[in-house]
């Protein structure tokens, strides 16, 4: 478990399912059981497919669980995506998000998921008053790409003067959790299998087939869905092209009704965001405000990032009242703005992948499902070769090229990180890392209990892992692996535990 709660875990009721016990065999191994993977499982379900879901946790217990989930433009702006893609591909983004939405809309009709989807629109708003360049391009951009779009002088009916914006009509939100656990509960009708608590180890080539080696035994199938939010299966490819990085929340109580409903997002970047979640129960709504990124494993102390959304916040909604929920979760960012979805770039025709899907992941994982059903149907899909996992990064080669002497900084880690020099000097419920020699020493000194020490090797490509306070785990400010204080994986890429060891002597 993460050591901060979401809205959506602390309201929602998760089905869990046990973890495999056996050699088993199916049509299709789905790998994650987020939106990414719980949506392919269905609609592969629905075209008739014997499916099996696997998962090293439970059900949302990854991102899908601390998401804010709205249904909104793509990050990175329509007028970026028209430079680096042009028009034409471009569109196609823009429809693939709208079919999305749609889609996501009708499973929650057809299978009647009580996850109070709302379809609102949504305003681009200027990060800083006065300086409306990047709305106004976005408008013409979005325009172009026939996108249902306005200008306005401010958003309506909000409570403080936005400035100029842009209003996306017909987005939409939901409850994240509760859609996941109507989704299980429709695949487990359509005859699909889900298994939690089983952590999927490698994927081998048998012949035809492929093998998913988990801690509950062999699964053989035909095909299989990678689906756990950065992929697993593909030590080194995949890794380069996408960073991850770590955004906060807060959720404010509000006076029912005093905030209209709208999503809200602003210029910067990393941007800002607004959504509001109601339940029919309470007589408070909660403001959930999100942002401040930084790159996953470069910052310890981070409990000043939900300061500062508390105080952009205070600062525009002055009626808000004291905060009920902070929690943090990490963001797959692809280097040219585009989500990777289908083929599995290195070993097979049969292993696909579903990531880098920025903070866009509600749409993006249904875009991923849809062309993953295509693929292994053999039905056609437009969207394809636009979102191919094995694209070359062209389109983005300035960001790649960044992230790429990002990550070989922190190599030197081993010879400069930060790390203290002796236990002694690590508070009761923190963590820090002790050098002995060329070895780090990742060192947790619980509330109670004995010193946890463990080798701060990351054991996907070796980065040492840094401490991250807020949510007491150690994370790799490489590629994005974070573990819990015992060793375990939180967040791929990373399959091992960190190494439990023995702090030597000074
Ligand atoms: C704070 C925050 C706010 C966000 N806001 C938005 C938003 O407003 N709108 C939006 O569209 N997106 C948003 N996103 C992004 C979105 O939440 C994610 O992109 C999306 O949830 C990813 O879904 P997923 O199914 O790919 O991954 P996950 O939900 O992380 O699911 C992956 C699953 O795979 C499992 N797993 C991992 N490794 C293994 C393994 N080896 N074996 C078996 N199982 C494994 C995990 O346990 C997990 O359950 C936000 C993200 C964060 C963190
Ligand atoms: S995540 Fe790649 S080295 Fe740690």
């Amino acid at each position: 478990m993460y050591s901060t709660g979401s809205i959506w875990k602390a309201t929602a009721d998760i089905p869990d399912y046990p973890a495999l016990a056996a050699r088993t065999r199916a049509d299709v191994c789905v790998v994650g059981a987020g939106i990414a993977g719980l949506t392919t499982a269905y609609l592969l379900l629905r075209a008739g497919k014997k499916v099996l879901v696997l998962d090293a946790d439970t059900i949302g217990s990854g991102e899908t669980g601390r998401t804010t989930a709205h249904f909104f433009p793509p990050d990175e702006r329509y007028y970026q995506l028209q430079t680096k893609f042009g028009e034409e591909q471009a569109r196609m983004v823009a429809n693939s998000f709208r079919q999305a939405t749609d889609l996501v809309e009708n499973i929650i009709r057809e299978e009647q998921i009580d996850c109070s989807f709302l379809r609102l629109d949504g305003y681009l708003i200027p990060q800083v008053h006065g300086q409306n360049d990047a709305v106004e391009k976005e408008y013409v951009a979005a325009h172009r790409l026939g996108v249902d779009v306005e200008r306005l002088e401010r958003v309506p009916g909000m409570v403080y003067d936005t400035g100029p914006c842009v209003r996306f009509r017909n987005n939409a939100q939901f409850h994240p959790l509760r859609y996941l656990a109507g989704l299980a509960k429709a695949i487990e009708k359509l005859g699909g299998v889900i298994h939690c608590h089983t952590r999927a180890l490698g994927i081998d080539k048998e012949g035809a087939e492929q093998k998913v080696r988990t801690t509950g035994g062999d699964v053989h199938a035909q095909h299989v869905v990678v689906a756990t939010h950065t992929p697993f299966n593909d030590q080194v490819v995949m890794h380069t092209k996408q960073a991850g990085y770590s955004t906060y929340v807060v959720g404010f109580k509000v006076k029912k009704g005093a905030i209209p409903q709208m999503l809200l997002w602003d210029t910067g970047d990393p941007y800002y965001y607004v959504r509001l979640a109601t339940f029919d129960d309470s007589d408070e709504d909660i403001l959930i405000v999100g942002g401040q990124d930084h790159k996953t494993g470069q910052e310890t102390h981070s409990q000043h990032r939900w300061d500062e959304i508390e105080m952009w916040t205070r600062n525009r909604f002055v009626h808000v009242g004291e905060i009920a929920y902070r929690w943090s979760g990490e963001v797959m960012e692809p280097s040219d703005g585009v989500a990777y979805l289908g083929r599995n770039p290195m070993d097979s025709e049969n292993v696909y992948l579903i990531t880098g899907d920025s903070g866009n992941g509600m749409t993006s994982c249904t875009v991923g499902a849809m062309i993953v059903r295509d693929l292994i149907t053999g039905a056609s899909n437009t969207w394809t070769s636009l979102y191919a996992p094995n694209r070359k990064p062209f389109h983005g080669l300035g960001d790649f090229l960044t992230e790429q002497t990002n990550v070989a900084q922190q190599y030197g880690d081993w010879l400069n990180a930060t790390a203290v020099t002796s236990p002694e000097h690590i508070a009761p419920g923190e963590g820090a890392l002790i050098r002995r020699g060329l070895q780090l020493y990742a060192v947790y000194r619980p509330e109670e209990g004995d010193l946890q020490v463990l080798s701060a090797k990351c054991t996907h490509l070796g980065c040492a892992v840094h401490w991250n306070s807020p949510e007491k785990s150690w994370d790799c400010p490489c590629h994005g692996s974070r573990f819990r204080t015992s060793g375990e994986v939180l967040h791929g890429p990373a399959v091992a535990p960190l190494a439990i060891v023995t702090l030597p002597r000074e």
